[in-house]
């Protein structure tokens, strides 16, 4: 392939790229985003591996390792189940970190291009950076891919005198980044590279440690951004303009969706792209910890109960949570939408921005189970419907509707956005027991006066509830 067909094909697969993202904000258009993006990483891969940079002699590695790569991959995506979806990111994450650190060793040891001057303290400055955004994206997604799939605990780990630690450590890799541009040879700058990356490495296991396990969804895409960050470095190193404007793209992107949920959580978005969390490092407390103990009985429901209030309202509002992805029942959940729609009830569902265990989680199952888009509404458009709402339906969710976010400063989720589901005539939360949700911490949402409890694995309960409806 010519030089030319390959800048015309990068630029092609530059801007499928974006017209992804732009469909990926819509759930309507996330289909066909998906389909440019995939289009476009086809046009890149064929560009690069047939374009003028790619000898023949290395054709054949290449072809095999992105049968074993794509093998792998496929395998992957096959058997992953949509709750460990998080733990996949974080684990790909990991391998574009090492990749950046690979390229970059690569390119510091190859001098087959003879850089002087300007040039060559530019390189090796790309070099320096890249390999140091690598290695903390590399070591950072590793330890949150342990935290995710539970291998390692989710309870913060807080050194003494941790921001002094990582002052230290940034002073160090300054001080060796100076002498990695001074030496004269790539032997000398080696061991400057070698310490450097170490820290890096180090700095990346102990920023994530360090944050529990409430917090770890702002961590995942942060991290995103930085693995993007981390291409484009990848980019300079190679002088690759379609790997430099693609990290950008996924560098900005995970920027702007780690503010997001920075706010929907109630986090300081700059204190978590620093790394640094406040001193309790948004830890997760025990159930109640700290906080006013929500006091009172709960007024248990049964499913038949649950059918004739539903029969008998106007308006109804669904809020999903995780228990709904966890006992896969929003098939029976759209079962139930269509069957109270025909009778004339207004359904529609309240989705918060965190709800789940992944941005969009919620939105993802429900697009399955075939639920219209159009009665499908975000936190911010819905909020205040709920004072005139007759039932609303929590299903398996706990922490997004947890009123002591706002009437309780002592709660370890105060000032987080929640849906003020209490304010509806009657709230139905269906979960299995009184646990506590995600943070760890009680809900006095389940003893007001307002509220029934259907106990029960939710998709059991609301198929007698489906089974009552039809009866
Ligand atoms: P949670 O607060 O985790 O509550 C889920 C509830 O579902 C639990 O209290 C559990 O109670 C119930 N449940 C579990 N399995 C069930 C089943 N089979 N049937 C019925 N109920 C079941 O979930 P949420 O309200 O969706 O809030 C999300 C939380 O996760 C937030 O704290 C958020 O910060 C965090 N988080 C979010 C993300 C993203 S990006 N969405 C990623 C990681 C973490 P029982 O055990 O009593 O049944």
């Amino acid at each position: 392939m010519s030089a030319s067909l390959a800048t015309v094909s990068y630029l092609g697969a530059a801007i499928l790229f974006i017209l992804c993202l732009g469909g990926l904000s819509n759930q309507e258009t996330a289909r066909r985003g998906n389909f440019y993006g995939m289009l476009g990483m086809t046009i890149a891969v064929l560009a690069t591996v047939f374009g003028p940079r790619v000898a023949a002699l290395g054709l054949p590695w290449i072809i095999a390792a992105m049968i074993v790569g794509g093998a792998i991959g496929f395998y992957l995506a096959r058997v992953v189940k949509m709750t460990q979806m998080p733990e996949l990111v974080a684990f790909m994450h990991s391998l574009v970190g090492l990749a950046a650190c690979l390229v970059g060793f690569a390119s510091y040891v190859d001098t087959s291009i003879a850089y002087t001057g300007a040039e060559k303290a530019i390189h090796e400055i790309e070099i320096y950076v890249g390999i140091l955004i690598g290695a903390v994206t590399f070591s950072g997604s590793v330890i949150a891919f342990g935290k995710l799939s539970g291998k390692i605990g989710g309870k913060p780990l807080l050194l003494p005198g941790r921001h002094l630690v990582n002052l230290v450590g940034l002073l160090v890799v300054i001080w060796f980044g100076y002498a990695f541009l001074q030496a004269e040879t790539v032997q000398a700058g080696m061991t400057p590279l070698i310490v450097m990356t170490v820290i890096a490495l180090l700095f990346g296991i102990h920023m994530v440690m360090a944050i529990g396990g409430a917090d770890m969804p702002v961590v995942v895409s942060m991290l995103n951004s930085y693995s993007g960050w981390a291409a484009a470095a990848t980019g300079f190193m190679l002088s690759n303009d379609l790997l430099i404007v693609t990290g950008a793209l996924v560098g900005s992107s995970g920027a702007i969706l780690s503010y997001i949920m920075c706010n929907a959580m109630n986090r300081n978005f700059l204190s978590v792209i620093a790394g640094g969390f406040g001193s309790d490092g948004g830890a997760p407390k025990a159930a109640g910890g700290g906080a006013a103990q929500p006091a009172g009985e709960v007024s248990p429901i049964l499913a038949g109960e649950t059918a004739e209030l539903l029969r008998e309202a106007k308006s109804v509002i669904i809020v999903p949570g995780y228990g709904m992805a966890v006992a896969q029942a929003q098939h029976t959940v759209f079962e139930i939408t269509r069957l109270l729609r025909a009778k004339g009830v207004n359904v529609r569902f309240a989705i918060h921005p965190v709800a789940g265990r992944m941005p969009g989680h919620m939105n993802v199952l429900l697009a399955e189970a075939k639920v219209p888009y159009d009665i499908v509404m975000e936190m911010d458009e819905i909020n205040d419907d709920f004072p005139q709402t007759d039932v609303v339906m929590v299903i398996g969710a706990n922490d997004i509707v947890n009123p002591a976010a706002q009437e309780d400063p002592a709660s370890p989720i105060a000032g987080m956005p929640v849906l003020e589901v209490w304010n509806a005539r009657t709230t139905i939360v269906m979960k299995r027991s009184m646990a506590s949700g995600y943070a760890g911490v009680d809900n006095p949402l389940f003893y007001k006066d307002n509220n029934r409890m259907l106990f029960g694995d939710a998709k059991k309960m609301l198929d007698e509830v489906l089974g009552a409806l039809k009866a």
